[in-house]
């Protein structure tokens, strides 16, 4: 996606996607394919092949949370668990749904590190145990222009900072997704640099619409879309929403982040939504959200600038992008 120069920007990435799974299915059908075997190859067929064999579970306790946006449609499942960004498991939007599908997200462990109390390897299950899941339906915007609305199942990532008590020298948390080539065949093609990075600094992280999300629609989180555990900050462009975390490092550096290690120029730490900074290769004033044909306009912070605007005040957000 954001490696490719203008021109090869993918007809997937700019064609409406109703029309663009139209073309693929007609294509397979040309081609002379099965009916069953073109839906299976579809990203939608592989949303739901991904579904079946990875197993769909509910999530118990569930609660609505205020901070939800309200009054905007939801995406389907199909479209938010088979157009991803997980780089790890292929470049494609329809890779993660197929090559992810037999990710072993259990026995699962998250290493804390650095400027904090009580460092140390936490098991998943005692790691969110503590916490009430919340239902957050947010807007998520990603740097290509593209958009969906999620309904995300959480817990505050400022109640689990609180709880991991960082140390009073700590400005900035890391978090690192795991860097297994066996099960991540993406991670042989040296796209970015591995393992993926992510950073905020330590007031975004405490903000309390930033979550650590394990689920979506109510269910446990699919693979494709960073199980068993990843990072949701609805204000900023979806990449820093990295995925199946495993380690969190608490610092008092900037960290530098995968995209930006990998292009300065177009990524920095930041990554605030921003329909007057364009990206220098494409406008960011507008964004195609899936399911709708024509575009609309990209709202500051994405619409979430009562809340989060302050954090920044007083910083040039052009020179801070
Ligand atoms: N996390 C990891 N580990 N690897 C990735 O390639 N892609 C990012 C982000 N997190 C990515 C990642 C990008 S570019 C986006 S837009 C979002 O994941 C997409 O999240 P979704 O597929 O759940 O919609």
């Amino acid at each position: 996606m954001l490696l490719r120069k203008a021109p090869d920007v993918r007809y997937s990435e700019i064609t409406p996607r109703e029309l663009y799974l139209r073309r693929r299915e007609f294509l397979q059908g040309a081609a002379g394919v099965a009916v069953g075997a073109a839906a299976a190859l579809s990203p939608l067929g592989v949303a739901r092949a991904g579904a079946q064999a990875q197993g769909r579970a509910k999530l118990p306790n569930v609660k609505k949370s205020p901070l939800s946006t309200a009054g905007e449609k939801i995406n389907s499942y199909e479209d938010i668990t088979g157009y991803n960004n997980f780089y790890e498991f292929g470049t494609d939007k329809d890779d993660p749904a197929r090559n992810a599908q037999k990710f072993v997200t259990r026995p699962w462990t998250i290493n804390v590190e650095g400027l904090v109390k009580t460092p140390g390897p936490i098991d998943i299950d005692s790691f969110i145990k503590p916490h009430a899941l919340e239902e957050r339906v947010y807007r998520m915007r990603c740097v290509e222009a593209w958009s969906m609305v999620i309904p995300w199942v959480g817990i505050p990532l400022g109640d689990v900072i609180k709880r991991l008590a960082p140390l009073p020298t700590a400005k900035y948390v890391e978090f690192f997704t795991l860097n297994d080539s066996k099960q991540m065949p993406g991670l042989r093609v040296p796209v970015l640099d591995w393992p993926y990075r992510e950073g905020l600094r330590m007031d975004e992280a405490m903000h309390p619409l930033s979550i650590l999300a394990v689920g979506l629609y109510g269910e446990v989180l699919p693979n494709q879309n960073g199980a068993p555990i990843r990072l949701v900050v609805p204000w900023k462009y979806g990449f820093k929403g990295i995925k199946s975390i495993v380690r969190i490092r608490f610092t008092d550096k900037q960290p530098r982040t995968s995209w930006d290690l990998s292009n300065p120029r177009e990524y920095g730490f930041y990554a605030n939504v921003n329909p007057s900074v364009d990206h220098p290769r494409w406008s960011q004033g507008s964004e195609r959200r899936l399911g709708e044909f024509f575009r609309r306009k990209t709202l500051m912070f994405n619409g979430y600038g009562d809340q989060v605007a302050s954090l920044y005040t007083g910083l040039d957000l052009r020179r801070n992008y």
